[in-house]
């Protein structure tokens, strides 16, 4: 049962998966679009394209042949992702999943529209001028997000008439893609956001991971914590929510399925067909299976029985806040001399401010205030330096 799998995307997220497959004894061919990326460095082979070029794309897959092809990004040009289908190559979870949230218009009209889930009200807009129409039409505050962006990439809140202009051109500079386009949401005043782990699975039921906590700033998670605390009628909602767009989606493997809890109950925001940012937070050991690991035995088809909480955890970001080519750590004995504390340095080859470089990890008993380890985390997160 030795696979061959092209991973499309190779950052934190990838390694950790392709760490995953090696123990197995699978075989990855990690690409991205520069060399040296974190999943690169463990795996069997890389390439390095562009994702997003279609021609480039059809030539990595016909020299591979692979079994399976797994998206770690969503700025792919997921529309080819049909044809390798057809031609016997399992894409993950499947191609419909990787090409509907590629553009946050499919995966939101299917979850509002044919599915019926409760989201915030929202309108679309292609230029300055429909944009005002559409805030007049969804209120204030509301937020504007490009369709095609991921990281809260040009995205802004409105809370007066003057943003208007402003969110338009800030959304217009922040777009990926060949496609400027907005999606206009009522400001959703939630009391805390949450990820759900959702494994859908060939011939075996669809698993819940128990809820996943985070907080975001710039449109980036600081901190994640699991579980979250969130009442069983919220968690019996948000279950349900996230068993039907994943099934509608089909397919095996781990989505991160987003949803914002207000006191008038759960909102759906988005969805992850992947492993999510906030759930590298099972890396410290807080499940039987952490999120990669899960990913990987659902797509290989391998029964998982149960997914179980074995202990509270959080992670923190550690983030550069320089550019460089050569960037550095200080602090790294201060962290690996912490009880209870692990931490992951991605090793990427450069650095930007804000990037994501690496994350602390810190754990206790499942009888422990959660907001306790979370505190841990990030004095933890603190005390790891990056240096241009
Ligand atoms: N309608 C809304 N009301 C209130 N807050 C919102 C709304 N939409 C987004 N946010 C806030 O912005 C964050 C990022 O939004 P969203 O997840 O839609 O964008 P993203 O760029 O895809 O982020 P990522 O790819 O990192 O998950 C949310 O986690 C939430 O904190
Ligand atoms: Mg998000």
């Amino acid at each position: 049962m030795q696979k061959k799998i092209l991973l499309l995307g190779s950052g934190e997220l990838g390694k950790e998966f392709v760490i995953a497959a090696q123990r197995i004894g699978q075989t990855v061919i990690a690409v991205d679009s520069y060399a040296g990326a974190p999943a690169m460095q463990v795996a069997d082979a890389f390439e390095v394209i562009n994702m997003l070029d279609g021609a480039a794309l059809d030539a990595i897959v016909a020299r591979h042949n692979p079994d399976f092809i797994v998206p770690e990004i969503e700025a792919i040009r997921t529309e080819r992702f049909y044809d390798y289908e057809k031609q016997g190559i399992t894409v993950v979870p499947s191609a419909k999943a990787a090409n509907y949230t590629m553009n946050r218009k499919a995966i939101r009209d299917l979850a509002a529209k044919d599915l019926g889930l409760r989201t915030a009200n929202y309108r679309y807009a292609t230029s300055a001028n429909e944009l005002q129409k559409a805030v007049s039409e969804v209120g204030m505050p509301c937020v504007v997000k490009p369709l095609m962006s991921s990281s809260g990439k040009g995205q802004s809140t409105i809370k007066t008439q003057e943003d208007i202009e402003k969110a338009w051109k800030y959304a217009v500079e922040g777009s990926r893609g060949d496609v400027v386009e907005v999606i206009v949401e009522a400001f959703v005043n939630f009391h805390s956001e949450i990820t759900l782990l959702t494994v859908t699975q060939n011939n075996n039921p669809t698993l819940f991971c128990a809820p996943i906590g985070h907080r975001q700033e710039r449109g980036d998670y600081q901190e994640s914590w699991q579980p979250a605390r969130v009442s069983d009628k919220d968690i019996a909602e948000a279950q349900d929510m996230a068993r039907k767009v994943t099934e509608a989606l089909g397919g095996a493997g781990i989505f991160g399925v987003e949803f914002f809890l207000t006191d008038e109950g759960v909102y759906f925001s988005e969805l992850s067909p992947r492993p999510h940012d906030t759930g590298m937070v099972t890396l410290a050991g807080t499940q039987n299976f952490n999120e990669f690991e899960l990913h990987l035995r659902a797509i290989l088809s391998l029964p998982i029985h149960e997914i179980t909480l074995e202990r509270t955890g959080a992670s923190a970001v550690i983030l550069a806040s320089e550019n460089s080519d050569n960037p550095t750590f200080t602090g790294v004995e201060k962290i690996a001399a912490l009880p209870k504390t692990d931490f992951r340095l991605f090793g990427k080859p450069t650095s930007r401010p804000y990037r994501r470089m690496g994350v602390s990890l810190t754990y206790d008993t499942t009888s422990t205030p959660v907001e306790e380890v979370v505190e841990k985390a990030k004095a933890a997160a603190a005390l790891v330096k990056v240096h241009a």
